[in-house]
């Protein structure tokens, strides 16, 4: 089977596409034939080593997947061949908090991810794909739109006619945008790009404000809304002060991201004062997972595409993604195996 891998890493040239025995499902485990991919911004990072250590030049990349399970090991029940199947980024974390226990378990970092023809996974990170969802829209949902959903649903707390600011119009920001509306509440983007904004206005944000020509943005959209009670904090150190500025008091700011640093310089006043609650988040459970998953398929949330790319276009992708070009998420599809 064809599968990609890291390679020596610093710059998507690293990426090599290699031929390896197929995988063979074990105890617990099922193997899956992998449809689509998606990209986030994390495999970005590892590839270019930002603020990522070295990992081993065989691994697969990425960590979104969706596919059609082919055969089972011994002792599965869960799912049997034929289910089509995503695959959570921890596929060791199944329900509960977070622990330390569950990294190396996260794909494409920790261990081998979706960017092959074939893999195995535990049985027990896997689940189901609604027929409301294609396998490509279902490959965009284990990172990006499980994070936004953590970060406004199960964090946030988030209720009808609540106000959500996002950041950027990359993938997570995008799902925020959608689950916002879905839910009932209001959403704020920013982008640094115009044009982006009104797809984003198309999608139901109520309000853009440009973060390049506005640079003090926080202020406005405290002005428009009446401040924020969530946001989704994706830029980090060139974001966070701002972030503040726009939140109400009591407001839940999900910091997630690290788009413009990690050296965050903030006051501390600010955030006491306000009464806002600011909590890390890193992705999810499997069992936010399924839950998020039935949410979105009952509602008819449709992950936004903005380009599909071919298995053999991988690097491509990568490049897209560093462009920041994109609005939503990447795909690649694993229909055009080269032979
Ligand atoms: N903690 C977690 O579990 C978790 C999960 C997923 C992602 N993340 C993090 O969240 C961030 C976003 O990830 P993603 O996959 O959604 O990225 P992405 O799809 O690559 O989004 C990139 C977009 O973000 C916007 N952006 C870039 N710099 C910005 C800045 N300084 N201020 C505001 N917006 C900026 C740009 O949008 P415009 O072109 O519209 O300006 C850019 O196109 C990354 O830092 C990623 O590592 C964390």
């Amino acid at each position: 089977m064809k599968a990609w891998e890291l390679g020596p890493q610093g710059s998507v040239d690293s990426l090599r596409l290699v031929e390896r025995p197929e995988p063979e499902p074990a105890a617990g485990e099922a193997l899956v034939r992998l449809r689509a991919s998606a990209l986030n911004y994390r495999d970005h990072m590892i590839l270019n080593l930002i603020d990522s250590a070295p990992k081993s030049e065989d691994r697969i990349p990425l960590s979104d997947g969706a596919g059609e399970v082919v055969a089972v090991g011994p002792g599965v029940t869960a799912v049997e061949p034929g289910d089509r199947v995503m695959v959570s980024l921890f596929t060791g974390w199944f329900d509960g908090p977070l622990l330390p226990a569950h990294f190396g378990t996260d794909l494409g970092g920790g261990c081998d991810g979706t960017l092959a023809e074939l893999a195995t996974f535990p049985a027990s990170s896997l689940v189901c794909i609604p027929d409301a969802l294609s396998d490509e829209e279902a490959a965009c949902l284990p990172c990006a739109a499980l994070t936004a959903w953590v970060s406004l649903v199960e964090f946030g707390q988030m209720k009808a006619g609540d106000t959500v600011l996002l950041l950027g119009t990359g993938g997570v920001s995008i799902f925020g945008l959608q689950i916002a509306r879905m839910m009932g509440a209001d959403a704020v983007i920013t982008s640094s790009s115009d044009e982006k904004l009104a797809r984003a206005g198309a999608l139901g944000a109520v309000h853009g404000v440009n973060y390049v020509r506005d640079p003090a943005w926080g202020r406005t959209v405290a002005a428009l809304t009446g401040g924020a009670d969530l946001v989704i904090e994706t830029g980090g150190a060139a974001t966070l002060p701002q972030s503040i500025e726009a939140a109400a008091f009591n407001a839940r700011i999900a910091l997630i991201g690290m788009l413009g640093g990690v050296g965050i310089e903030s006051d501390p006043l600010a955030l006491i004062w306000k009464h806002i609650h600011l909590k890390g988040v890193l992705v999810g459970s499997r069992r936010s997972l399924e839950e998020m998953t039935k949410a979105i398929a009952r509602n008819g949330l449709k992950p936004v595409i903005d380009r599909r790319f071919s298995f053999a276009e991988a690097p491509a992708a990568y490049r897209y993604l560093a462009s920041g070009a994109h609005f939503g998420k990447i795909v690649i599809r694993h229909d055009e195996i080269p032979g």
